[in-house]
């Protein structure tokens, strides 16, 4: 027996954000044909759900002004979910035009945050949202909400986590079919992620929870792990760990789709990734992109792609492996 067949196993349901959350963050704008393309490949990667554009004002988010035409475009694939971020009702009504499995509506934990990233307080959004939220509930389209901030705020700090807990109730009760998370700007630690997941999984067992790290300060896997242990099932992240708000100071990358694939396998979890396709649109990212992505497996390997040890050492290792078996 392995050592990665001995620990526990369980579905996780991986959910891509790098054409929305990716590009939204990259000074290039991508074309459409290019987009449409990745998120092809994404979507015929595995992955459970695929975070296509935003509806957000073309202003606001130039890299994603060809939301209709993006969603237009794709191939859909057999039980991927194909999601978009809504922030208003106007984004709401142009999603609905182009046949979307899910809306991720937005609003921020923060109200500064809010204020920056959608340019309005935290109770207008909840209200638009409402609306927005009852539009909805009558169509088959599946609703989730995303907090941004949820881990901290880069203007203001610590957010409490019985502002974060409120504003899931409050969802929760509108009936969304699930809440994310969002640490915004990599905020998240791991005992705070635990807490956190701990309390939402106690109270909302019947949402679907959803974590949505960035590794600004290189706790995103370590903050998955942590949520893997209090039962969170479902993660964003974003293919070569683009991504990043706009509207918040110092905001980098998500979660490396690939590395943490990488990373779920080996603790024997499922997570339906190809991870040797996966790797391979992420290297196809940089010249998308015009830079390097920042994923560590892409550059290193997998850990199981071993090395031919130098001639010179061979009739050692010979030795070695003898006394060994
Ligand atoms: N889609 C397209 N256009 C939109 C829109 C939407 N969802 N919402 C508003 N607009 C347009 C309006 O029609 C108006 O256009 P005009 O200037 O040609 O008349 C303009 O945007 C301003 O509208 P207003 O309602 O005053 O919006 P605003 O300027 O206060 O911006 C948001 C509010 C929410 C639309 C904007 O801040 C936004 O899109 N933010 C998204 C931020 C984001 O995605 N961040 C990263 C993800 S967390
Ligand atoms: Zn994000």
């Amino acid at each position: 027996m392995t050592l990665q067949q001995q620990l526990p196993a369980g579905r996780i349901y991986m959910q891509e954000v790098c054409p929305r959350d990716g590009l939204q963050n990259e000074a290039v704008f991508v074309e459409t044909q290019d987009k449409i393309a990745l998120i092809d490949r994404l979507s015929a990667c595995g992955f459970a759900k695929v975070e296509v554009t935003s509806f957000t004002s073309p202003k606001a988010i130039p890299a994603l002004k060809d939301a209709e035409a993006v969603m237009h475009g794709i191939r859909r694939e057999k039980g991927v979910e194909y999601s978009v971020l809504v922030p208003n009702l106007r984004g709401a009504e142009r999603a609905m035009a182009c046949r979307i499995d899910e809306a991720n509506l937005v609003m921020s934990a923060s109200e500064s945050h809010n204020n920056t990233n959608l340019r309005m307080s935290r109770e207008a959004s909840f209200s638009q949202l409402t609306q927005v939220i009852h539009e909805l509930n009558n169509t088959p389209v599946a609703i989730n909400v995303s907090l941004s901030a949820a881990f901290g705020c880069p203007f203001e700090g610590d957010v409490p986590q019985n502002t974060v807990v409120n504003f899931v109730d409050r969802f929760a009760n509108l009936g969304v079919r699930g809440v994310t998370l969002c640490d915004t700007t990599g905020m998240a630690f791991p005992v705070q992620v635990s807490k956190l997941s701990r309390m939402l999984k106690q109270h909302f067992p019947h949402l679907e929870i959803t974590l949505h790290f960035h590794d600004t300060r290189g706790l995103a896997l370590a903050n998955t792990v942590a949520a893997l242990s209090e039962g969170i099932d479902r993660f964003d992240s974003a293919a070569g760990g683009l991504g990043g708000c706009p509207y918040a100071p110092g905001a980098s990358g998500n979660v490396c789709s690939e590395d943490m694939v990488h990373m779920l396998e080996l603790m024997g979890y499922q997570t339906n990734v190809d991870l040797p396709a996966l790797l391979d649109i992420s290297r196809d990212l940089e010249p998308l992109i015009g830079h390097k992505v920042h994923g560590a497996v892409v550059k290193a390997g997998q850990r199981s792609e071993l090395h031919q040890i130098p001639a010179s050492l061979e009739q050692n290792f010979d030795c070695f492996r003898k006394t060994e078996s």
